[in-house]
């Protein structure tokens, strides 16, 4: 397949490419490189002859419809986002702008383009989001496709907007749509702001280890090597107009993420352990959803896809990958924001 990939400079559509071209499809990756963005993610797949970088942005039309002209995908795969949900407390806009108005975009282009083809049977618009979706759950329950949307943030409520928007035009356009709603991703490539770097590099530097609230917010963690196997999954097996959710049977306490996390570095830098003395509990971010747990009946019995890394094995891949790549992150440390506490409201 020729895959269109959206945001495939930030970290899961990085892994998605990597992993798509390792698999023998062509790939065109489309991406306005913002902040959250690294071509150094897809370095190793630059070269490859099946692969092509196009940088343009979602709140740009005629850039999509030129790109979509120019390279004739059989598929999207619409990962481009903004997903910090810091980041939308302190300015929703860009939020909106690119997940709700640049979904719409994307998708007004993508409809043009398949009606110019013929209306293939074989294209695939693949919209990827998230658990947040469905709103925080109490101390039991999972998420199921089937849960009520129930939002909190702005992120996750211009994600829910970009996933009703994607229904829509299945039902009234036909457009051959999937979806996926995945759990917390963690894994190599990161962006040092997100929970899991930003608790190994101030591991590493001795800094202060922030944990919001009590530490007792759960999440389901998935390893992102594992999360673009399933979409590539989904987007070859997954029946049209049905959304999957994608979890990592791996649910946990942020506290006692963050203490493995440190385990693994006592054992990686003993001369500096223990490192849990580091950990700071500090404001809860606003509206800060308590759990998530995702409920992967559907994808595990339809389309026979299961995680295959547990908790515990890919945060010791990752802290390694951490400790062995300081050229990819050290530079990174300098963009806006990075490092300071944001979304406090
Ligand atoms: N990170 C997670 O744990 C998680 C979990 C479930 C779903 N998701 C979803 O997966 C997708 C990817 O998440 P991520 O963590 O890799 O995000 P990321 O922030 O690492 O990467 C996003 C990429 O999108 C690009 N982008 C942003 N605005 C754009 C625009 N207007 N036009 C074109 N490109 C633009 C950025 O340059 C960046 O390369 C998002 O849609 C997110 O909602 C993420």
């Amino acid at each position: 397949m020729k895959i269109l990939v959206t945001g495939g400079a930030g970290f899961i559509g990085s892994a998605v490419v990597r992993l798509a071209v390792a698999r023998g499809h062509e790939v065109v990756n489309l991406d306005a490189l913002t902040y959250a963005a690294n071509l150094e993610n897809v370095a190793s797949v630059a070269d490859q002859p099946g692969y092509a970088f196009e940088q343009a942005d979602l709140r740009d039309r005629a850039a999509l419809d030129r790109v979509l002209a120019d390279h004739q995908p059989d598929a999207i795969m619409h990962l481009a986002a903004e997903s910090h949900v810091d980041r939308s407390i302190d300015g929703p806009g860009a939020f909106i702008e690119t997940n709700i108005t640049g979904t719409y975009n994307l998708l007004e282009a993508a409809r043009a383009y398949w009606v110019a083809q013929g209306r293939p049977e074989g294209f695939r618009f693949h919209h990827i989001s998230t658990d947040e979706v469905f709103g925080s759950l109490g101390e039991t329950g999972q998420f199921t496709e089937d849960t009520p949307y129930d939002p909190r943030s702005p992120y996750s409520a211009s994600k829910a907007a970009s996933d009703h928007l994607v229904r829509a035009w299945h039902e009234t356009y036909g457009l051959p749509v999937v979806l996926t709603n995945c759990s917390n991703n963690y894994g190599p490539f990161h962006f040092p702001e997100k929970l899991v770097p930003v608790v190994i590099l101030n591991a590493l530097h001795g800094r202060p280890i922030p944990v919001y609230g009590d530490g007792g917010n759960i999440r389901d963690w998935l390893y992102v090597e594992d999360h673009a196997d399933a979409l590539l999954l989904v987007l070859e097996k997954g029946e049209l107009g049905r959304s999957y959710n994608i979890g990592g049977e791996n649910e946990a306490k942020n506290i006692d993420l963050v203490r493995t996390i440190c385990a693994h570095m006592d054992r990686l830098r003993p001369d500096a352990a223990p490192h849990d003395r580091l950990i700071t509990f500090v404001t809860d971010r606003p509206g800060h959803d308590r759990r998530y747990a995702i409920d992967p009946t559907r994808i595990r019995t339809e389309l026979g896809w299961r995680p295959s890394l547990t908790v515990e094995e890919g945060l010791r891949r990752t802290v390694e990958w951490y400790l062995d790549n300081q050229d990819w992150w050290q530079p990174l440390l300098a963009r806006q924001g990075v490092g300071e506490r944001l979304g406090k409201a």
